[in-house]
């Protein structure tokens, strides 16, 4: 079974991801890891966002066995990583990774931006995860204040706003809503209710097979 959960920035699929994979005892890929591996690789080496080839360079050699997810979590670097994943190059040097990582015997579940419409476009069970910005930007300002950050809520909404703009209004594979997914929208409930929102239509889904 592959479940595919995609939604905008801080709209807490990422939680929702890893805790359907230990429900199910699935594999988890959270794909924004990826994209934000190429986006810090790339502050470190001083690569532009326009040397196309070499961050292609840069998503071909990932070693996505050797991850630090908590390094990889500031503000920066996910801003890094929103502008190296517009870049078609990146995505398709990313592509082949990912989707066979959601082919595996038995099933995985991935998060992302474009994994009901593009990674796993078969996938029986697709989830978009979404919440006003306003809601995402203070969960993501109490995670960021949480790990040391001195940044504003209004900085963080700002933030999310120029993300949500670029990962949907990019060519190459943008955060649309899969016509045949199911939406969660978690404005109103909290890590708890969410959770069990999204466990409910995964089972709906599954009975519905
Ligand atoms: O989910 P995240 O915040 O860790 O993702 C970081 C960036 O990576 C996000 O701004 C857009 C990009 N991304 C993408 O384009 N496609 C994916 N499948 C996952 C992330």
């Amino acid at each position: 079974m592959i479940i595919a959960i995609d939604g905008p920035a801080a709209s807490g699929k990422g939680t929702i991801a890893r805790r359907l994979a230990a429900h199910y005892g699935l594999p988890h890929l959270d794909t924004g890891l990826l994209y934000r591996a190429v986006g810090a690789a790339a502050l470190e080496k001083g690569v532009d966002v326009a040397d196309a080839a070499a961050l292609a360079g840069i998503a071909a050699g990932l070693d996505v066995g050797a991850l630090d997810a908590e390094a990889l979590k500031s503000g920066a670097v996910g801003e890094a990583a929103s502008r190296v994943a517009a870049v078609p190059d990146v995505r398709a040097a990313l592509l082949k990774l990912q989707q066979d990582f959601a082919r595996q015997p038995g099933g995985a579940v991935l998060d992302g931006r474009d994994i009901g419409t593009v990674i796993a476009p078969d996938a029986p069970v697709k989830i978009f995860v979404t919440a006003t910005p306003e809601a995402r930007a203070a969960r993501r300002h109490r995670e960021l204040v949480g790990r040391g950050e001195a940044v504003s809520l209004d900085e963080v909404l700002a933030d999310i706003r120029r993300r949500d703009a670029r990962d949907s209004g990019r060519a190459s594979a943008p955060l649309v809503q899969a016509a045949d997914a199911q939406v969660l929208d978690n404005t109103q409930l909290d890590v708890e209710g969410s959770w069990q929102a999204a466990l409910a239509l995964v089972e709906r889904a599954r009975a519905a097979r």
